[in-house]
């Protein structure tokens, strides 16, 4: 690595090419998916007014307490902004602020891009990471539940991730009508074991009972194992669309562990949520998770409007691909590297390569007069199945020499005939 005084902050990390190219190659994954499920992209502010966020994912998460970027912008009076956490409290406000779901009508929306939160930095966790995302707004079927977890579960099976390195796991968080109860009881089972539990759980008692589930302390976990669980406390109509959720799974063939302690660190969530995690990655194995947000879009001001969705996190799908042992099959930088023997022939090698380029093959060629043999050294390490060698000889009889670098054959091709002989051979 080169010495150098300037190096990028903390808990980010810059994406030089090869790894930038899976980021676009699951992008472009993602978004063929996307479009057999009748979603469209959305981009949308990378700060937004810091009460969408502390309104959105709640006050007293750790997202919001401790994790988020705020800053002040330089108006009169000067403005609170934040850099968005996550991207559901944006879509939403976004799907508001231009009526996409007005009337009733859905929306399905999706987006990828970084997001940012202060949090320790470790394996899979990042100061800035990058998510790809859904969100389907106005639809409150169970059908839209499952519908949106087979598309989490088909988009990783798309990234070839295989089956048997992850678990999809699911549970319902009820609803305003049946969570106050539960929360309040789960603060008594706090209070009642405060002595054996760690300080941050006993002050979860007043914020965030339900947050003590995920308490990473082994101590709290298992006082917590044997809490009541909200699953057995579900209002008829969360067990009903929790229960035809499931159904709609089996139906579908998806499998699932139902994991009745997932909660999830924001707050916006009701009834269904889920997570995917995968396996070989350490305590970060959380390559994405989601859930349902029916209360949200009023809580921005807007009309009762269901939602859900799920955002992914690319950094630990890259993890989670290298522990499976997984390439991922990106192009390679050129598809045929153009030689020149000698310098007297660059015109002609630059028109050649030129011509390939507009026939849609990538070429790639040599700007810095190097010899032949460091040329094809070029071609190998940008992956070119092909070197086409131009020299004078070549000129002169109008045919090139085409080196096939994966067979280890040479050919002579006219030159008129180069593009799409070239293109045959590529994509035949
Ligand atoms: P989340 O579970 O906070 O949910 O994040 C989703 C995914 O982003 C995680 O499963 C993980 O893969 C990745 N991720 C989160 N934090 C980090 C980090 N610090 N470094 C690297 N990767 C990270 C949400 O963000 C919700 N907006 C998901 C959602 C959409 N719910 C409904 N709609």
């Amino acid at each position: 690595m080169a010495s150098s005084n300037v190096q990028a902050p903390k808990g980010t990390v810059d994406m030089l090419p090869a790894t930038a190219r899976v980021w676009e190659h699951l992008q472009r994954v993602a978004q063929k998916m996307f479009s057999l499920y009748g979603y469209e992209p959305v981009y949308t502010p990378i700060f937004e007014h810091t009460d969408v966020f502390v309104r959105g994912i709640g006050e007293a998460t750790d997202i919001v307490g401790k994790e988020m970027y705020t800053f002040l912008d330089k108006g009169n009076p000067p403005r609170s902004l934040t850099l968005r956490p996550e991207g559901t409290a944006s879509i939403v406000r976004a799907a508001l602020e231009h009526g996409l779901t007005a009337n009733g009508q859905g929306a399905k929306l999706y987006y990828a891009g970084p997001m940012f939160r202060y949090e320790r930095p470790q394996a899979g966790r990042q100061r800035q990471f990058w998510q790809i995302g859904v969100e389907a707004l106005g639809m409150a079927e169970a059908s839209a539940d499952a519908e949106v977890i087979a598309l989490l579960v088909r988009f990783f099976e798309a990234t070839g991730i295989p089956h048997d390195r992850m678990r999809l796991l699911i549970n319902s968080m009820g609803d305003d009508v049946c969570r106050p109860d539960y929360r309040a009881k789960i603060a008594a089972y706090i209070h009642a074991h405060a002595s054996v539990l760690c300080e941050e759980c006993g002050r979860r008692a007043e914020t965030n009972p339900l947050r003590a589930f995920d308490c990473k302390n082994p101590g709290c976990h298992s006082v917590m194992a044997s809490a009541p669980l909200l699953r057995d406390e579900l209002c008829d109509e969360c067990a009903t669309h929790y229960g035809a959720v499931k159904a709609y799974l089996d139906h579908l063939g998806i499998a699932y562990e139902e994991d009745p302690s997932l909660v999830r660190g924001l707050d916006y969530y009701t009834r269904t949520v889920f997570e995917v995690q995968a396996s070989g990655l350490g305590a970060q194995n959380a390559i994405g998770g989601g859930g349902r947000y029916d209360r949200l879009m009023e809580q921005y001001g807007g009309a009762p409007t269901p939602g859900l969705g799920w955002a992914v996190g690319f950094e630990r799908i890259l993890l989670a691909l290298k522990a499976a042992g997984i390439e991922v099959p990106v192009r390679p930088v050129a598809e045929v590297f153009v030689a020149r023997a000698v310098p007297e022939v660059a015109g002609d090698a630059f028109l050649i390569t030129d011509s390939l380029r507009r026939a849609g093959v990538a070429a790639e060629i040599d700007h810095q007069a190097r010899s032949l043999k460091s040329q094809f050294k070029s071609a190998d390490r940008l992956g070119a199945r092909f070197v086409v060698v131009v020299g004078p000889d070549e000129i002169a009889t109008g045919q090139v020499t085409v080196r096939d670098m994966t067979a280890g054959t040479e050919s002579r091709v006219e030159i008129r005939d180069l593009d799409t002989t070239i293109i045959d051979r590529l994509r035949g």
